[in-house]
């Protein structure tokens, strides 16, 4: 098992439906597959991750595949670097679309994996356990990861909170991390058809303490968007709730959008940090 106990970070075994920890800490299953791994102080934070709206949003928009270059482009990282017995955690994941597509097709390629779902939205996990059940689903911060040190061998980012020095602990000597973030110009045709001043997404910071960018893969392409899936697609985005009620209005007439899609992945090997 990925996950360790958050408490004392010892192994968890699963008994029935609960995980325990050798200091006799104790998880129940829940019944829809995922566990409460989130510290008690943590829950008191403010941000509890994306909606049930936002999460059922993002599902039905990415099962209409057209993210399907991002995942492609994410595959030909991943696959050359798992083999049988690697350790992937997801980091912020989701519904886990990317997550499954990566573990479908290692398992197509003869490669056995094993994966670990984390978020901090019960949500997201609960889509996300139903859609790949063969992993570890658990609630917790990607600050605060229930991850022993060096216990991942890859770790995802896509598109959610980065923790560089917790992603750095997790990884094992020489793990990768590949990131998903946006670029410049990414969904600029749905922002101009909404906003009478949108404004462009800054540069990604690429340089990160602790790993070395190994390769990078830019997907340009451009898709078009109609009826519910324009409102779907807006819904994941973090413009959603900051928008006016008249620009909702000018949302809710499209019916038919074209629109750049633009992001970058970026893989990273741990590398060892200098000394102080
Ligand atoms: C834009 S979504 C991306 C989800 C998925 N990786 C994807 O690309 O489809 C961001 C995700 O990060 C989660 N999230 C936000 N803050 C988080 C945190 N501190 N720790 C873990 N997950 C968090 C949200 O609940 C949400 O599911
Ligand atoms: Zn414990």
């Amino acid at each position: 098992m990925i996950f360790c106990c958050p408490v004392c970070r010892g192994t968890l075994e699963k008994r029935d439906k609960s995980l325990y920890c050798p200091n006799g800490h104790c998880y129940d299953i829940s019944k829809y597959g995922y566990v409460n791994l989130l510290m008690s102080n943590q829950s008191s934070a403010k941000r509890h991750g994306d909606d049930r709206l936002m999460v059922e949003a993002r599902r039905d928009f990415l099962d209409g595949g057209y993210y399907s270059p991002i995942r492609d482009a994410l595959l030909e990282l991943a696959l050359p670097a798992l083999k049988s017995g690697s350790r992937l955690l997801d980091a912020g994941c989701g519904e886990g679309w990317y997550t499954s597509a990566v573990y479908e097709k290692a398992k197509a390629s003869g490669i056995d994996i094993e994966v670990a779902c984390s978020d901090i939205s019960k949500d997201a996990l609960r889509y996300a356990a139903k859609r790949l059940p063969e992993a570890e689903h658990a609630v917790s911060s990607s600050a605060h990861l229930p991850v022993a040190d060096g216990g991942c061998d890859m770790l995802l980012n896509f598109f959610s909170p980065l923790e560089t020095a917790e992603f750095y602990r997790v990884l094992s000597e020489d793990g990768y991390l590949i990131r998903a973030v946006v670029l410049p110009r990414h969904l600029w045709g749905l922002k101009a058809a909404i906003y009478d001043n949108p404004y462009e997404n800054g540069e990604p910071e690429t340089e990160l303490e602790g790993f070395a960018l190994d390769r990078r893969i830019d997907v340009r392409s451009r898709i078009i968007v109609e009826g519910e899936d324009i409102k779907r697609l807006f819904s994941m985005t973090p413009y959603y709730y900051k928008t006016s009620a008249a620009d909702h209005a000018k949302l809710e007439a499209l019916e038919r959008v074209e629109t750049e899609l633009e992001v970058c992945l970026l893989s990273y090997r741990k590398t060892q940090l200098a000394k102080e």
